[in-house]
Protein backbone atom coordinates (compact mmCIF):
# COMPACT_ATOMS: atom_id res chain seq x y z
CA UNK A 1 0.00 0.00 0.00
CA UNK A 2 1.04 3.46 -1.03
CA UNK A 3 1.62 5.94 1.62
CA UNK A 4 -0.47 9.28 1.05
CA UNK A 5 1.84 11.03 2.41
CA UNK A 6 4.10 9.88 -0.59
CA UNK A 7 2.49 12.26 -3.04
CA UNK A 8 2.35 15.69 -0.57
CA UNK A 9 5.58 17.59 -1.45
CA UNK A 10 7.73 17.37 1.51
CA UNK A 11 9.56 19.99 3.38
CA UNK A 12 12.76 20.13 1.98
CA UNK A 13 11.07 19.55 -1.58
CA UNK A 14 11.29 22.39 -4.64
CA UNK A 15 8.02 22.66 -4.55
CA UNK A 16 7.48 23.56 -1.05
CA UNK A 17 9.11 26.87 -1.44
CA UNK A 18 6.15 28.59 -3.81
CA UNK A 19 3.89 26.49 -1.29
CA UNK A 20 4.93 28.60 1.68
CA UNK A 21 4.30 31.99 -0.39
CA UNK A 22 1.13 31.26 -1.51
CA UNK A 23 0.23 30.51 2.06
CA UNK A 24 1.50 34.12 3.42
CA UNK A 25 -0.48 35.37 0.30
CA UNK A 26 -3.58 33.88 1.28
CA UNK A 27 -3.01 35.10 4.72
CA UNK A 28 -2.19 38.45 3.92
CA UNK A 29 -5.77 38.76 1.73
CA UNK A 30 -7.61 37.06 4.34
CA UNK A 31 -6.70 39.47 7.30
CA UNK A 32 -7.58 42.43 4.62
CA UNK A 33 -10.81 40.98 4.17
CA UNK A 34 -11.46 40.27 7.74
CA UNK A 35 -10.77 44.08 8.57
CA UNK A 36 -12.89 45.77 5.65
CA UNK A 37 -15.69 43.52 6.91
CA UNK A 38 -15.60 44.77 10.44
CA UNK A 39 -15.27 48.04 9.37
CA UNK A 40 -18.56 47.52 7.07
CA UNK A 41 -20.08 45.86 9.78
CA UNK A 42 -19.62 48.38 12.53
CA UNK A 43 -17.75 46.01 14.88
CA UNK A 44 -15.46 48.80 16.20
CA UNK A 45 -12.19 50.81 15.12
CA UNK A 46 -10.38 47.67 17.65
CA UNK A 47 -11.06 44.43 15.41
CA UNK A 48 -10.38 46.82 12.02
CA UNK A 49 -6.87 48.05 13.62
CA UNK A 50 -6.20 44.03 14.43
CA UNK A 51 -6.44 42.88 10.97
CA UNK A 52 -4.55 46.07 9.76
CA UNK A 53 -1.57 45.13 11.74
CA UNK A 54 -1.44 41.65 11.00
CA UNK A 55 -1.58 42.19 7.14
CA UNK A 56 1.21 44.58 7.24
CA UNK A 57 3.40 41.77 9.37
CA UNK A 58 2.33 38.93 7.13
CA UNK A 59 3.06 41.20 4.35
CA UNK A 60 6.74 42.39 5.75
CA UNK A 61 7.47 38.51 6.47
CA UNK A 62 6.76 37.56 3.20
CA UNK A 63 8.40 40.43 1.25
CA UNK A 64 11.32 41.03 3.89
CA UNK A 65 14.69 39.57 4.67
CA UNK A 66 12.38 36.49 6.35
CA UNK A 67 11.68 35.87 3.01
CA UNK A 68 15.03 35.27 1.93
CA UNK A 69 15.81 32.94 5.00
CA UNK A 70 13.24 31.35 5.05
CA UNK A 71 13.71 30.54 1.30
CA UNK A 72 17.36 29.36 1.39
CA UNK A 73 16.02 27.22 4.78
CA UNK A 74 13.38 25.72 2.27
CA UNK A 75 16.01 25.24 -0.56
CA UNK A 76 17.02 21.28 -1.19
CA UNK A 77 20.52 20.05 -0.53
CA UNK A 78 22.24 19.68 -4.00
CA UNK A 79 21.81 15.78 -4.41
CA UNK A 80 25.90 15.40 -5.03
CA UNK A 81 26.38 17.13 -2.08
CA UNK A 82 23.80 14.44 -0.17
CA UNK A 83 25.60 11.41 -1.72
CA UNK A 84 29.41 12.47 -1.05
CA UNK A 85 28.16 12.29 2.77
CA UNK A 86 26.98 9.36 2.74
CA UNK A 87 29.69 7.97 0.68
CA UNK A 88 31.95 9.55 3.26
CA UNK A 89 29.54 8.16 5.98
CA UNK A 90 29.83 4.64 4.93
CA UNK A 91 33.68 5.61 4.84
CA UNK A 92 34.23 5.74 7.89
CA UNK A 93 32.40 2.82 9.01
CA UNK A 94 34.34 0.65 6.97
CA UNK A 95 37.21 -0.55 9.51
CA UNK A 96 39.72 -1.35 6.83
CA UNK A 97 41.84 1.25 5.14
CA UNK A 98 39.83 2.41 1.63
CA UNK A 99 41.57 5.13 -0.23
CA UNK A 100 40.00 6.51 -3.67
CA UNK A 101 42.37 8.32 -6.10
CA UNK A 102 41.98 10.01 -9.42
CA UNK A 103 43.61 9.56 -12.80
CA UNK A 104 46.69 11.37 -11.77
CA UNK A 105 46.65 9.26 -8.18
CA UNK A 106 45.57 12.14 -6.64
CA UNK A 107 43.90 11.42 -3.23
CA UNK A 108 40.09 11.95 -3.68
CA UNK A 109 39.01 9.98 -0.85
CA UNK A 110 40.14 8.19 2.26
CA UNK A 111 38.69 6.70 5.61
CA UNK A 112 39.66 6.81 9.21
CA UNK A 113 41.53 3.33 8.71
CA UNK A 114 43.80 4.75 5.63
CA UNK A 115 44.84 7.70 7.73
CA UNK A 116 45.36 5.46 10.57
CA UNK A 117 47.79 3.24 8.29
CA UNK A 118 49.27 5.82 6.43
CA UNK A 119 50.24 9.56 8.40
CA UNK A 120 51.33 11.26 5.46
CA UNK A 121 47.87 10.61 3.59
CA UNK A 122 46.12 13.88 2.02
CA UNK A 123 43.36 14.79 0.66
CA UNK A 124 44.37 16.42 -2.61
CA UNK A 125 48.34 15.35 -3.31
CA UNK A 126 49.81 12.43 -4.67
CA UNK A 127 49.02 8.61 -2.90
CA UNK A 128 53.09 8.25 -3.61
CA UNK A 129 53.45 10.80 -1.20
CA UNK A 130 52.19 8.51 1.77
CA UNK A 131 52.38 5.21 -0.18
CA UNK A 132 55.72 3.89 -0.95
CA UNK A 133 55.38 1.23 -2.86
CA UNK A 134 56.19 0.98 -5.84
CA UNK A 135 53.99 -2.27 -6.43
CA UNK A 136 50.68 -0.41 -5.84
CA UNK A 137 51.53 2.54 -7.52
CA UNK A 138 52.30 0.38 -10.89
CA UNK A 139 49.22 -1.63 -9.71
CA UNK A 140 46.87 1.88 -9.96
CA UNK A 141 48.22 2.07 -13.28
CA UNK A 142 47.63 -0.84 -14.35
CA UNK A 143 43.63 -1.11 -13.50
CA UNK A 144 43.46 2.50 -15.00
CA UNK A 145 44.82 1.03 -18.56
CA UNK A 146 43.26 -2.28 -18.57
CA UNK A 147 39.71 -0.77 -16.62
CA UNK A 148 40.17 -4.28 -14.60
CA UNK A 149 40.34 -5.44 -10.57
CA UNK A 150 43.87 -6.39 -9.34
CA UNK A 151 45.15 -7.92 -5.68
CA UNK A 152 48.31 -6.99 -4.83
CA UNK A 153 50.22 -7.84 -1.49
CA UNK A 154 51.61 -5.11 0.52
CA UNK A 155 54.09 -4.86 3.80
CA UNK A 156 54.49 -2.16 6.13
CA UNK A 157 57.82 -2.59 8.82
CA UNK A 158 57.28 0.25 10.92
CA UNK A 159 56.42 0.57 13.30
CA UNK A 160 55.10 -3.66 13.09
CA UNK A 161 55.79 -5.82 10.63
CA UNK A 162 52.23 -6.17 8.97
CA UNK A 163 50.77 -7.33 5.81
CA UNK A 164 47.87 -6.43 3.45
CA UNK A 165 46.03 -7.65 0.44
CA UNK A 166 45.69 -4.63 -1.63
CA UNK A 167 42.42 -5.10 -3.73
CA UNK A 168 42.79 -2.27 -6.36
CA UNK A 169 39.61 -1.82 -8.54
CA UNK A 170 38.46 0.70 -11.19
CA UNK A 171 35.76 3.45 -10.10
CA UNK A 172 33.86 4.56 -13.37
CA UNK A 173 32.25 7.14 -11.52
CA UNK A 174 30.82 8.76 -14.90
CA UNK A 175 28.53 5.68 -15.20
CA UNK A 176 27.54 5.91 -11.53
CA UNK A 177 26.72 9.48 -11.94
CA UNK A 178 28.38 10.30 -8.67
CA UNK A 179 29.96 13.89 -9.75
CA UNK A 180 33.93 12.89 -9.21
CA UNK A 181 36.18 11.99 -11.65
CA UNK A 182 36.83 8.40 -12.57
CA UNK A 183 39.60 6.47 -11.17
CA UNK A 184 40.49 3.85 -8.67
CA UNK A 185 39.56 2.15 -5.23
CA UNK A 186 41.88 0.90 -2.84
CA UNK A 187 40.94 -1.80 -0.42
CA UNK A 188 43.13 -2.82 2.32
CA UNK A 189 43.05 -6.42 3.64
CA UNK A 190 45.19 -6.39 7.03
CA UNK A 191 46.60 -10.27 6.58
CA UNK A 192 49.20 -10.74 9.23
CA UNK A 193 47.00 -12.37 12.06
CA UNK A 194 46.11 -14.85 9.56
CA UNK A 195 49.73 -15.12 8.62
CA UNK A 196 50.35 -15.57 11.76
CA UNK A 197 48.31 -18.52 12.62
CA UNK A 198 49.46 -19.81 9.29
CA UNK A 199 53.12 -20.36 10.77
CA UNK A 200 52.07 -21.59 13.63
CA UNK A 201 49.94 -24.07 12.37
CA UNK A 202 52.95 -25.07 10.13
CA UNK A 203 55.56 -24.85 13.08
CA UNK A 204 53.13 -26.94 15.21
CA UNK A 205 52.77 -29.54 12.58
CA UNK A 206 56.84 -29.73 11.59
CA UNK A 207 57.32 -29.65 15.50
CA UNK A 208 55.22 -32.56 16.76
CA UNK A 209 55.52 -34.86 13.70
CA UNK A 210 59.59 -33.97 14.35
CA UNK A 211 59.15 -34.97 17.91
CA UNK A 212 57.51 -38.15 17.18
CA UNK A 213 59.84 -39.55 13.85
CA UNK A 214 62.86 -39.23 16.43
CA UNK A 215 61.88 -41.86 19.26
CA UNK A 216 59.66 -43.78 16.35
CA UNK A 217 63.18 -44.09 14.20
CA UNK A 218 65.00 -45.23 17.12
CA UNK A 219 62.04 -48.38 17.96
CA UNK A 220 62.39 -48.83 14.26
CA UNK A 221 65.90 -49.25 14.58
CA UNK A 222 65.83 -51.70 17.36
CA UNK A 223 62.81 -53.65 16.31
CA UNK A 224 65.27 -54.45 13.25
CA UNK A 225 68.05 -55.47 14.86
CA UNK A 226 66.09 -57.42 17.76
CA UNK A 227 64.66 -59.59 14.23
CA UNK A 228 67.96 -59.77 13.14
CA UNK A 229 71.48 -59.51 14.15
CA UNK A 230 70.48 -59.53 18.11
CA UNK A 231 68.09 -62.50 17.61
CA UNK A 232 70.09 -64.66 19.51
CA UNK A 233 71.50 -62.40 22.13
CA UNK A 234 69.69 -61.99 25.49
CA UNK A 235 72.06 -59.23 27.34
CA UNK A 236 71.65 -56.82 24.20
CA UNK A 237 67.55 -57.87 24.32
CA UNK A 238 67.16 -56.93 26.99
CA UNK A 239 68.84 -53.41 27.05
CA UNK A 240 67.06 -52.71 23.59
CA UNK A 241 63.67 -53.65 25.22
CA UNK A 242 64.54 -51.05 28.11
CA UNK A 243 65.78 -48.04 25.64
CA UNK A 244 62.45 -49.12 23.79
CA UNK A 245 60.36 -48.75 26.76
CA UNK A 246 61.74 -45.35 27.62
CA UNK A 247 61.47 -44.12 23.99
CA UNK A 248 57.90 -44.91 23.41
CA UNK A 249 57.15 -43.82 27.05
CA UNK A 250 58.18 -40.42 25.37
CA UNK A 251 56.09 -40.86 22.53
CA UNK A 252 53.04 -41.47 24.75
CA UNK A 253 54.08 -38.65 27.15
CA UNK A 254 54.28 -36.50 23.96
CA UNK A 255 50.50 -37.04 22.29
CA UNK A 256 49.49 -36.96 26.52
CA UNK A 257 50.65 -33.41 26.47
CA UNK A 258 49.45 -32.71 22.98
CA UNK A 259 45.86 -33.98 23.63
CA UNK A 260 45.34 -31.90 27.41
CA UNK A 261 46.62 -28.67 25.60
CA UNK A 262 44.02 -29.04 23.31
CA UNK A 263 41.41 -30.40 25.95
CA UNK A 264 42.31 -26.79 28.20
CA UNK A 265 42.16 -25.03 24.71
CA UNK A 266 38.75 -26.12 24.00
CA UNK A 267 37.60 -25.73 27.51
CA UNK A 268 39.48 -21.80 28.07
CA UNK A 269 36.37 -19.77 27.92
CA UNK A 270 34.61 -21.79 30.80
CA UNK A 271 35.79 -21.02 33.98
CA UNK A 272 36.22 -23.40 36.60
CA UNK A 273 33.46 -23.51 39.37
CA UNK A 274 35.20 -25.65 41.54
CA UNK A 275 36.29 -24.62 45.15
CA UNK A 276 40.35 -25.33 45.29
CA UNK A 277 42.55 -24.91 48.61
CA UNK A 278 45.90 -24.29 46.63
CA UNK A 279 47.73 -25.36 49.56
CA UNK A 280 46.33 -28.51 49.81
CA UNK A 281 47.23 -29.77 46.52
CA UNK A 282 51.01 -27.62 46.63
CA UNK A 283 51.57 -29.84 49.58
CA UNK A 284 51.35 -33.47 48.18
CA UNK A 285 53.31 -32.16 45.11
CA UNK A 286 56.28 -30.72 47.12
CA UNK A 287 56.51 -34.37 48.72
CA UNK A 288 56.17 -35.82 45.53
CA UNK A 289 59.34 -34.57 44.35
CA UNK A 290 61.28 -34.37 47.22
CA UNK A 291 62.78 -37.53 47.25
CA UNK A 292 64.21 -37.54 43.74
CA UNK A 293 65.27 -34.13 43.81
CA UNK A 294 67.07 -34.77 47.02
CA UNK A 295 68.63 -37.54 45.11
CA UNK A 296 70.09 -34.94 42.45
CA UNK A 297 71.24 -32.67 45.73
CA UNK A 298 68.32 -30.63 45.89
CA UNK A 299 66.55 -29.63 48.31
CA UNK A 300 62.61 -28.20 48.16
CA UNK A 301 61.66 -26.15 50.67
CA UNK A 302 58.08 -24.75 50.67
CA UNK A 303 56.45 -21.84 52.92
CA UNK A 304 52.63 -22.25 52.95
CA UNK A 305 50.11 -20.68 54.75
CA UNK A 306 48.15 -21.61 57.85
CA UNK A 307 44.85 -21.26 56.41
CA UNK A 308 43.42 -22.54 53.36
CA UNK A 309 44.11 -20.27 50.35
CA UNK A 310 40.60 -20.94 47.90
CA UNK A 311 40.51 -20.35 44.58
CA UNK A 312 37.52 -21.31 41.93
CA UNK A 313 39.85 -23.82 39.62
CA UNK A 314 40.12 -27.32 38.32
CA UNK A 315 42.03 -29.42 40.61
CA UNK A 316 43.76 -31.65 38.00
CA UNK A 317 44.70 -28.60 36.14
CA UNK A 318 46.30 -26.75 38.91
CA UNK A 319 47.87 -30.00 40.02
CA UNK A 320 49.57 -29.66 36.37
CA UNK A 321 50.85 -26.20 37.17
CA UNK A 322 52.43 -26.58 39.98
CA UNK A 323 53.87 -30.13 38.96
CA UNK A 324 55.17 -28.67 35.53
CA UNK A 325 57.10 -25.53 37.44
CA UNK A 326 58.33 -28.00 40.21
CA UNK A 327 59.77 -30.35 37.64
CA UNK A 328 61.40 -27.55 35.77
CA UNK A 329 62.71 -26.37 38.79
CA UNK A 330 64.83 -29.50 39.71
CA UNK A 331 64.87 -30.37 36.47
CA UNK A 332 67.23 -27.12 35.42
CA UNK A 333 68.00 -25.77 38.05
CA UNK A 334 69.63 -28.32 39.82
CA UNK A 335 73.25 -26.46 40.13
CA UNK A 336 71.34 -24.24 42.47
CA UNK A 337 70.69 -27.29 45.13
CA UNK A 338 67.44 -25.73 46.25
CA UNK A 339 64.06 -24.72 45.10
CA UNK A 340 61.58 -22.28 47.54
CA UNK A 341 57.79 -22.72 46.61
CA UNK A 342 56.06 -19.90 48.32
CA UNK A 343 51.88 -19.40 48.94
CA UNK A 344 50.70 -16.20 50.15
CA UNK A 345 47.99 -14.04 50.32
CA UNK A 346 47.44 -10.74 48.95
CA UNK A 347 44.68 -8.15 49.32
CA UNK A 348 44.26 -5.62 46.66
CA UNK A 349 41.69 -2.75 45.54
CA UNK A 350 40.13 -5.54 43.23
CA UNK A 351 39.71 -8.28 46.12
CA UNK A 352 42.44 -11.03 47.66
CA UNK A 353 44.51 -12.67 45.21
CA UNK A 354 47.04 -16.12 45.77
CA UNK A 355 51.04 -16.24 44.71
CA UNK A 356 52.09 -19.36 44.47
CA UNK A 357 56.29 -18.80 43.59
CA UNK A 358 58.42 -21.23 42.47
CA UNK A 359 62.22 -20.10 42.49
CA UNK A 360 65.57 -22.07 41.78
CA UNK A 361 68.84 -20.69 42.24
CA UNK A 362 69.90 -22.25 38.75
CA UNK A 363 71.91 -20.77 35.38
CA UNK A 364 68.58 -19.09 35.22
CA UNK A 365 67.44 -17.73 31.93
CA UNK A 366 68.28 -15.30 28.88
CA UNK A 367 66.46 -12.06 28.75
CA UNK A 368 65.82 -12.78 25.16
CA UNK A 369 64.11 -16.47 25.61
CA UNK A 370 61.78 -15.24 28.45
CA UNK A 371 58.94 -13.86 25.80
CA UNK A 372 58.81 -17.17 24.03
CA UNK A 373 59.21 -20.15 26.94
CA UNK A 374 55.33 -20.35 26.95
CA UNK A 375 55.19 -21.29 23.07
CA UNK A 376 54.52 -24.67 22.21
CA UNK A 377 57.78 -26.74 21.99
CA UNK A 378 59.81 -23.85 22.69
CA UNK A 379 62.79 -24.74 24.31
CA UNK A 380 66.36 -22.22 25.36
CA UNK A 381 68.46 -25.67 24.76
CA UNK A 382 66.30 -27.93 22.40
CA UNK A 383 68.99 -30.86 22.92
CA UNK A 384 70.09 -30.32 26.29
CA UNK A 385 66.12 -30.63 27.29
CA UNK A 386 65.17 -33.76 24.56
CA UNK A 387 68.23 -35.17 27.03
CA UNK A 388 65.76 -33.80 30.08
CA UNK A 389 63.29 -35.99 28.62
CA UNK A 390 61.31 -32.34 27.54
CA UNK A 391 59.35 -31.57 24.39
CA UNK A 392 58.66 -27.86 25.37
CA UNK A 393 55.19 -28.34 26.06
CA UNK A 394 55.21 -28.01 30.16
CA UNK A 395 55.09 -24.13 29.87
CA UNK A 396 52.47 -23.88 27.01
CA UNK A 397 50.33 -26.21 29.42
CA UNK A 398 50.91 -23.80 32.41
CA UNK A 399 49.98 -20.75 30.47
CA UNK A 400 46.57 -21.90 28.86
CA UNK A 401 45.52 -22.97 32.62
CA UNK A 402 46.26 -20.11 34.20
CA UNK A 403 44.73 -18.05 31.48
CA UNK A 404 41.04 -20.37 31.93
CA UNK A 405 41.63 -19.35 35.71
CA UNK A 406 41.94 -15.80 35.27
CA UNK A 407 45.36 -15.72 36.54
CA UNK A 408 48.46 -14.60 35.55
CA UNK A 409 52.11 -15.64 34.84
CA UNK A 410 55.35 -14.04 35.52
CA UNK A 411 58.17 -15.37 34.71
CA UNK A 412 61.12 -13.37 35.72
CA UNK A 413 65.10 -14.72 35.71
CA UNK A 414 68.90 -13.07 35.92
CA UNK A 415 71.12 -15.54 34.36
CA UNK A 416 73.23 -17.20 36.46
CA UNK A 417 71.36 -16.39 39.70
CA UNK A 418 68.21 -19.04 39.00
CA UNK A 419 64.33 -18.27 37.70
CA UNK A 420 61.28 -17.34 39.06
CA UNK A 421 57.98 -18.37 37.99
CA UNK A 422 54.47 -16.34 39.35
CA UNK A 423 51.13 -17.63 39.38
CA UNK A 424 48.64 -15.63 40.53
CA UNK A 425 45.53 -16.39 40.96
CA UNK A 426 41.89 -14.54 42.05
CA UNK A 427 40.69 -15.63 45.35
CA UNK A 428 37.42 -17.22 45.92
CA UNK A 429 34.83 -15.25 48.36
CA UNK A 430 35.26 -16.75 51.41
CA UNK A 431 31.66 -18.18 52.81
CA UNK A 432 30.58 -19.14 49.11
N1 LIG B 1 63.56 -23.10 35.95
C1 LIG B 1 64.12 -23.02 34.74
N2 LIG B 1 65.43 -22.67 34.60
C2 LIG B 1 66.00 -22.57 33.40
N3 LIG B 1 65.36 -22.83 32.23
C3 LIG B 1 64.07 -23.21 32.30
C4 LIG B 1 63.37 -23.31 33.55
N4 LIG B 1 62.11 -23.69 33.29
C5 LIG B 1 62.02 -23.80 31.96
N5 LIG B 1 63.18 -23.53 31.35
C6 LIG B 1 63.47 -23.52 29.90
O1 LIG B 1 62.24 -23.36 29.25
C7 LIG B 1 62.03 -24.38 28.29
C8 LIG B 1 60.57 -24.69 28.18
O2 LIG B 1 60.10 -25.31 29.36
P1 LIG B 1 58.87 -26.29 29.27
O3 LIG B 1 58.53 -26.73 30.65
O4 LIG B 1 57.82 -25.66 28.45
O5 LIG B 1 59.43 -27.50 28.39
P2 LIG B 1 60.34 -28.73 28.78
O6 LIG B 1 60.61 -28.74 30.24
O7 LIG B 1 61.51 -28.69 27.87
O8 LIG B 1 59.42 -29.94 28.36
P3 LIG B 1 58.19 -30.55 29.16
O9 LIG B 1 57.84 -29.61 30.27
O10 LIG B 1 57.13 -30.68 28.13
O11 LIG B 1 58.68 -31.84 29.68
C9 LIG B 1 62.87 -25.53 28.79
O12 LIG B 1 63.26 -26.34 27.71
C10 LIG B 1 64.04 -24.84 29.41
O13 LIG B 1 65.00 -24.56 28.41
MG1 LIG C 1 58.89 -28.58 31.63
Amino acid sequence: MSDPSENRPASGSPEAGPLRMAAFRGALVACLLLSAIALWRGYGDGWFVLGVVSAIVLSALAGGPYRKRLGEALQPRPKSSGRSDMAEALLAHIPDPVIMVDRRQVVLEANKAAHRLLPGLKISQPLSFALRSPDVLDGIEEVLEAGTSLRIEYSERVPTERTFEVHIGPLQAEALNVGVQSGVVLFFRDLTEARRLEVMRADFVANASHELRTPLASLLGFVETLQGPARDDLKARERFLEIMRVQAQRMKRLIDDLLSLSRIEMRSHVSPTQKVDLGSLVAPMVETFSPAAKEKGVAIRAVLPERPVHVFGDRDELLRVIENLIENAVKYGESGKAVDITLESIESEAGPYSVLSVQDYGPGIAPEHLPRLTERFYRVDAAHSRDKGGTGLGLAIVKHIVNRHRGQLDIASEPGQGARFTVRLPEAPTGE
